[in-house]
């Protein structure tokens, strides 16, 4: 699929979601996968206690990305994907009046959503922007920290969407982003069925090629922390359903796929530095 039809049907799929948030008020199990081993008890109360409903309700991550980062006042955020707005309105709080946070999303109904979810919060340093991962409607240089949960799995053009955080990181930025990783070689048939699982339309990406694709597009720093390691009874029930004989695939599938948190950061100095002296 070209990225453009992938991004036609990630956005026709999570249209649907948020609008079944805004008609129900939850997401319900089937719809966006409360209370799946993936997306369930991702916050803790504390962090979930101040934010809408709404947003709780219509969290889709595989991960709690601001809890792993340390977000200072005045900072600068983007989150990649941002849908509800969980984690841009975390980071708000964090980053205080004087930051501010951008969340990024390219579907209308999950945009009006998350507007709806700041106003309900307050969050007067919030700022919901409409466009893709792929082309960031931002100037160079101009972020301190991206963000993002379990959104860079659903692009089919990974290289340019690290190489677009990378432009819009300042120097000295930091690349802080759940994401569902690949450990470890798995045939393409079961690949496909639990990518299908854990909702990555594009695909997941081996962590050896996240590494390495964050190092191409300029990032040092590199580190991937396991988060979740997903086991074959976790994917059992809807690999059931579809038809897999769940038992013949188990030594292929156990612990291979997890969410993981990717650390990286923008170098303070451009690699094309003419030496100390010039460019200090
Ligand atoms: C799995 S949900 C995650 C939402 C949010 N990060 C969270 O943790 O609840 C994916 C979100 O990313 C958005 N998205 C997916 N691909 C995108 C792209 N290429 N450009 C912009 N937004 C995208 C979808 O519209 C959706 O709101």
């Amino acid at each position: 699929m070209s990225t453009t039809q992938v991004q036609d049907a990630v956005r026709e799929k999570y249209g649907e979601i948020a609008r079944s948030v805004g008609a129900k008020g939850c997401c319900g199990p089937t719809a966006c996968g409360c209370g799946d081993p993936i997306t369930s008890n991702l916050y803790s109360n504390a962090e979930t206690a101040g934010l809408p409903s709404e947003a709780v309700a219509v969290s889709l991550g595989c991960g709690n990305p601001t809890a792993l980062i340390d977000l200072k006042p005045g900072e600068t955020v983007l989150d990649l994907g941002s849908g509800g707005g969980i984690d841009v309105l975390l980071s708000a709080k964090r980053v205080g009046p004087n930051g501010k946070v951008y969340g990024l999303d390219m579907t209308d109904d999950m945009l009006a959503l998350a507007r709806e979810n700041q106003r309900k919060a307050g969050a007067t340093n919030v700022e919901f922007l409409k466009g893709t991962i792929e082309a960031i409607p931002l100037p160079d240089n101009s972020v301190d920290v991206i963000i993002s949960n379990c959104v860079i799995n659903l692009s089919a053009d990974k290289p340019r969407v690290l190489r677009e955080a990378f432009r819009v990181l300042k120097p000295g930025g930091r690349f802080a982003v759940s994401d569902v990783v690949v450990r470890g070689e798995v045939p393409d048939a079961v690949r496909r069925s639990m990518e299908l699982w854990v909702g990555c339309v594009a695909g997941a990406l081996m962590e050896d090629e996240y590494r390495s694709l964050l190092a191409q597009a300029g990032f040092e720093q590199i580190d991937v922390e396991p988060t979740r390691v997903y086991r074959t009874e976790d994917a059992r029930e809807f690999l059931t359903g579809n038809g897999v004989d769940v038992d013949a695939i188990a030594p292929q599938v156990d612990g291979r796929f997890m969410s993981a948190f990717l650390r990286a950061v923008k170098p303070a100095q451009s690699k094309t530095c003419c030496g100390p002296s010039c460019c200090a």
